[in-house]
């Protein structure tokens, strides 16, 4: 049957910025972290769980045939061959302290369990405390807030304000501070804003011209990458490989190949 890309991303987009409402309005004055995951730093907290369990509800309700693939619960199976990946907050740490930076994220996809064979056929972005959503359909464009957006044109690498980001292994972030040594001195700058899926977002409007992270989940990139490519973004991974956990590079495709041979250089995509 055809795919109803259009009623997909609006599922997406209502989904993440329900959750959103519900993570704002629920929002404690002191956050309090209510477990940790992969390592110490990696925060879970209650509201987390409250905003993934509602988008789980919606699902169930209205996509039950679809499988669920979130941060904070066990992955559901469906039957349809489509996957909902959702983030019920990406950003945890920005949420934590009360800083802007923190979003919903929701995507759907096609395709085998590896994430790296995926098609994201539509995915949606709710940046909370600035009220702003992003979406894409596949073929269909990316906007925020329902208009078009586009990848900006930098003039040199030396120009490019580049984001990225870290994960919560500190062998792995001394290997990411290294890498940075070998970034930072080319281009204008670097942000880590906290949100992968609004860095992306925030590449696909032209705010940021470049991104690179290492060791993101697919819940982290999914709606995101979308984002990005739709707005004309070269979104991939490193040595020829498709954009996975192992390494994620987007941007306009003139310097995103720059980028990607001073990353494989400095073996970003290893330790
Ligand atoms: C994190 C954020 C962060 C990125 C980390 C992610 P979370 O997601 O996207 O920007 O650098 O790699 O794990 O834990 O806030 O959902």
């Amino acid at each position: 049957a055809d795919i109803d890309v259009a009623g997909l991303r609006d599922l997406a987009e209502r989904l993440a910025v329900t959750a959103g409402a519900l993570v704002r309005d629920g929002r404690p004055a002191k956050v309090e972290v209510a477990a940790t995951k992969s390592t110490g730093t990696d925060p879970v907290t209650e509201m987390d769980r409250a905003s993934e369990d509602l988008l789980r509800r919606i699902l169930a309700e209205e996509r039950p045939d679809d499988a669920i693939l979130g941060e904070e619960g066990d992955d559901v199976a469906g039957t349809s061959g489509l996957t909902w990946v959702v983030d019920p907050i990406d950003g945890t740490v920005n949420y934590l302290y009360g800083v802007a930076g923190w979003a919903v994220s929701v995507a759907v996809v096609a395709g085998p369990p590896d994430p790296a064979e995926w098609t994201i056929l539509a995915g949606a972005v709710h940046s909370v405390p600035d009220n702003r959503t992003w979406s894409a359909g596949l073929g269909e464009g990316a906007t925020r807030d329902g208009l078009p957006i586009r990848v900006s044109r930098p003039a040199a690498l030396g120009e490019c304000l580049v984001g990225t980001g870290f994960g919560y292994d500190a062998d792995r972030r001394a290997s990411q501070a290294a890498v940075l040594t070998h970034v930072l001195p080319q281009v204008r700058d670097i942000r880590r804003l906290g949100s992968a899926a609004i860095d992306l977002c925030l590449l696909a409007q032209g705010s940021i011209d470049l991104y690179y992270e290492r060791g993101l989940n697919p819940w982290d990139m999914a709606a995101g990458a979308l984002v990005a490519a739709e707005a004309g973004a070269v979104v991939t991974g490193l040595r020829g490989r498709a954009a996975t956990g192992e390494m994620l590079v987007a941007g306009g495709a003139e310097f995103v190949a720059p980028l990607v041979k001073i990353l494989e250089a400095s073996n970003a995509d290893q330790g």
